[in-house]
């Protein structure tokens, strides 16, 4: 039974990676803030493990919490926005930007460390993030969203960073563009249902070898360019 570990798991992609994994048959640890109030996670037969991503002590307690168990999959999907009206100047608010580029770009990477034992323990690991056409500097039409664009951007590079580390280890680390979606960040009119999101980049997850290591891969499966200027509703 492989086993997954999510971040971010009591909503939105997090929540149906989780469903979906446990669905079949995956052994699951799916973290969250507040396992108390993740009532739809709690139904599920998963663990339910704490992890506030702001909290680098909380990264290492929960590394620990596993033990030697091996991760085949390591899902960095956690993630903060700006606030809904963030044009222009408009939203920025230094503390919860502060916090974004914590839980947005520093955190997946202090995971992927805690957890880098547990990865080459497996047969065929895959670490991964979930990135953003918000992370790609053509797509920057119109100001505003500094939070969100600049921490996305971020991901991105510590993305390939961690990537070129990662390699003597033989562990992939991809990062991941599931589509404009519907979840509370993709908001109501996102062309794309969470099911079919979660499907698809459970497929590409499933796919993902050393060629993909270091890459932007999109929900089909294939590369993209960092430099993604297209489809700017998706
Ligand atoms: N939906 C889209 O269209 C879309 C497109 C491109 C990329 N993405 C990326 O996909 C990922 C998931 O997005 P989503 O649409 O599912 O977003 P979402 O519905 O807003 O869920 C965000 C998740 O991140 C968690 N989170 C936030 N701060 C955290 C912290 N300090 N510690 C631990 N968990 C924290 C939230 O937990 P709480 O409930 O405790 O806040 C929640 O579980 C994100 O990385 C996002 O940037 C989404």
């Amino acid at each position: 039974m492989p086993t997954v570990v999510i971040t971010g798991a009591n909503r939105g992609l997090g929540l149906e990676f989780a469903r979906q994994y446990q669905a079949e048959g995956w052994k699951v640890f799916a973290c969250c803030r507040k396992p108390d109030a993740a009532e739809e996670l709690q139904k599920l037969e998963v663990s339910v493990c704490p992890l506030d991503l702001v909290d680098p002590g909380a990264i290492e307690a929960f590394a620990r919490s596993i033990h030697q168990e091996p991760v085949d999959l390591l899902i960095n999907n956690a993630g903060v926005n700006d606030v809904s009206k963030s044009e222009g100047f408009s939203g920025i608010e230094e503390d919860r930007w502060m916090d974004a580029f914590k839980v947005n770009v520093m955190a997946p990477v202090l995971l992927t460390i805690a957890l880098i034992e547990n990865l080459a323990a497996s047969k065929n690991p895959v670490a991964s993030v979930i990135g953003s056409q918000q992370g790609c500097l053509e797509t920057y039409e119109g100001g505003g969203y500094y939070l969100y664009r600049t921490t996305k951007a971020a991901a991105h590079a510590a993305a390939v960073i961690l990537a070129t580390d990662l390699k003597e280890r033989k562990i992939p680390y991809v990062c991941l563009r599931p589509g404009h979606t519907k979840t509370d960040m993709g908001g109501e009119d996102a062309p794309y249902e969470i099911e079919d999101s979660v499907r698809l980049m459970r497929e590409v997850f499933a796919n993902s070898t050393m060629d993909h290591t270091g890459k932007f891969v999109d929900r089909s499966g294939a590369l993209i360019p960092w430099s993604l200027n297209q489809d700017l509703n998706e």
